[in-house]
C-alpha cells in the first residue's frame, strides 16, 4: 500500500464554494509538471472544471497540456447509454410481447432517483481503472461534501440491490425452467441482463477496494465556523467507511500584511479559526493557500498557486510517513 499522501487517486471535497474545483486544477497542473501523466475529472453536475481551466470540456477526456487531461462526466448521457445497453440486451432474450412493458419500465427508470448516480459512479470506476496504464494520477474534483458521501456508498448499496435481484430473478427464472421442462422444451440461455448487473457490481466492488487502498481525501475549507464543522464531519463519514483522509486544505487566507481596518480585523478572525484547526486536526497534515488579489482562472492562476502546493499534495516526491 502507498503512502496516503502519494497514493493516485486524489478526492478534492468540501463544502461549497471552498475552492475544490480551483485547488483540484491546481493539483493535477503541478502534477503533470512533475512528470506525471495525470488526469483532472469533475463529478460534480454542476461542472465548473472547464471554467477554472478556460476550456469548453465535456464528456470527453481532453488534452490541456503536455501530461494533462481534463474532462467532464456527462452523467445523463452515461445513464442513457446505459438505459439502452439495457434495453438492448433485453430486446434479444426477452419475448416480443413483453418488451412494451419493458420499455414502459425503462423509460421511467431513465429519469428515476438514483439512475444518474449510478451512472455518474460508474463513468468514476472507469477512469479509476485508467491508473496506473494510462494515468499516473486521477484527481476527482467533486461536489459539496453530502453528493460525494452517498456517491461513495455506492458500491455497498449496489451490491444489496444486486444480490436481491438476483435472488428473485433466480426463483423466476427456476419457474421458467420448470414449465419449460414441463412442455419438454429447452432451457433458457444464461440471463443477460442478470450478467450485465453482476458485471457492474464486480467494477463497482474493486472501485471500492481501490477507494480504501489507492485514494486520499482531501478536506478542502475556509477558516470560518461553518466550514470548520462541515470537515469535522467529512472527517468521520470518511474514516467512518474505511476512506483515507491526505489532510486538509486551508484555502483563502489573507496575506499577513494585508491592510486596513475591515482586512485587519478579518484576518484575525481568520487566525483564531487556523488555531482551532490546528487544535481539533492536530494529527492531520495540513496546507494552507492565500488567498488571491482577483478570482483563479486559466493556466497562469493556476500555475501560480500550483507552485506554492507540497510536494506530498502534488506527489511531486515522496516523504517519510508520518507518525500517526
Ligand atoms: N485562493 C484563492 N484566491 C482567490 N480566489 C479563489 C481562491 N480559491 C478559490 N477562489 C475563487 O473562489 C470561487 C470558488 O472556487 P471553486 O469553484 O474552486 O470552489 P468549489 O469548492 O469548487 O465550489 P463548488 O462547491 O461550487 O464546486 C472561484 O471564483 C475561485 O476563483
Ligand atoms: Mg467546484
Amino acid at each position: 500500500m502507498l503512502l496516503t499522501a502519494n497514493r493516485p487517486l486524489t478526492f478534492f471535497s468540501g463544502k461549497g464554494g471552498v475552492g475544490k474545483t480551483t485547488l483540484a486544477s491546481a493539483t493535477a497542473l503541478a502534477s503533470a509538471r512533475a512528470g506525471q501523466r495525470t488526469l483532472v475529472v469533475s463529478t460534480d453536475p454542476a461542472h465548473s472544471l472547464g471554467d477554472v481551466l478556460r476550456r469548453p470540456l465535456d464528456g470527453r477526456e481532453q488534452e490541456i497540456e503536455p501530461r494533462l487531461s481534463a474532462v467532464e462526466i456527462d452523467a445523463e448521457a452515461a445513464a442513457a447509454a446505459h438505459v439502452d445497453d439495457v434495453e438492448a440486451r433485453m430486446a434479444r432474450s426477452l419475448d416480443a410481447d413483453l418488451l412494451p412493458a419493458v420499455r414502459r419500465h425503462l423509460a421511467l427508470a431513465r429519469t428515476a432517483p438514483g439512475t444518474l448516480e449510478s451512472a455518474l459512479f460508474d463513468v468514476m470506476t472507469r477512469y479509476m481503472e485508467e491508473c496506473p496504464e494510462r494515468y499516473d494520477r486521477v484527481v476527482f474534483d467533486t461536489a459539496p461534501t453530502g453528493h460525494t458521501l452517498r456517491l461513495l456508498a455506492f458500491p455497498a448499496l449496489l451490491s444489496a440491490w444486486v444480490e436481491g435481484l438476483a435472488r428473485q430473478r433466480e426463483k423466476v427464472a427456476g419457474l421458467d425452467r420448470m414449465f419449460r421442462n414441463m412442455a419438454g422444451t429447452e432451457q433458457p440461455d444464461a440471463d443477460p441482463v442478470m450478467a450485465a448487473l453482476h458485471d457492474r457490481r464486480a467494477r463497482f466492488e474493486r472501485a471500492a477496494r481501490r477507494l480504501r487502498d489507492d485514494a486520499a481525501f482531501w478536506l478542502v475549507l475556509v477558516p470560518e465556523r461553518l466550514p470548520i464543522e462541515e470537515t469535522a464531519r467529512a472527517e468521520e463519514a470518511l474514516a467512518g467507511q474505511g476512506l483515507a483522509i491526505g489532510g486538509l486544505i486551508v484555502n483563502r487566507r489573507l496575506p499577513d500584511d494585508a491592510e486596513g481596518g475591515f482586512l485587519v480585523a478579518r484576518r484575525e478572525q481568520q487566525q483564531a479559526y487556523e488555531e482551532e484547526i490546528a487544535r481539533r486536526f492536530a494529527d492531520r497534515r495540513i496546507v494552507t493557500v492565500e488567498q488571491r488579489p482577483r478570482d483563479v482562472a486559466g493556466l497562469d492562476d493556476l500555475g501560480a498557486i500550483a507552485s506554492a502546493l507540497p510536494a506530498t499534495l502534488t506527489g511531486a516526491a515522496t516523504e517519510a510517513p508520518r507518525a500517526r
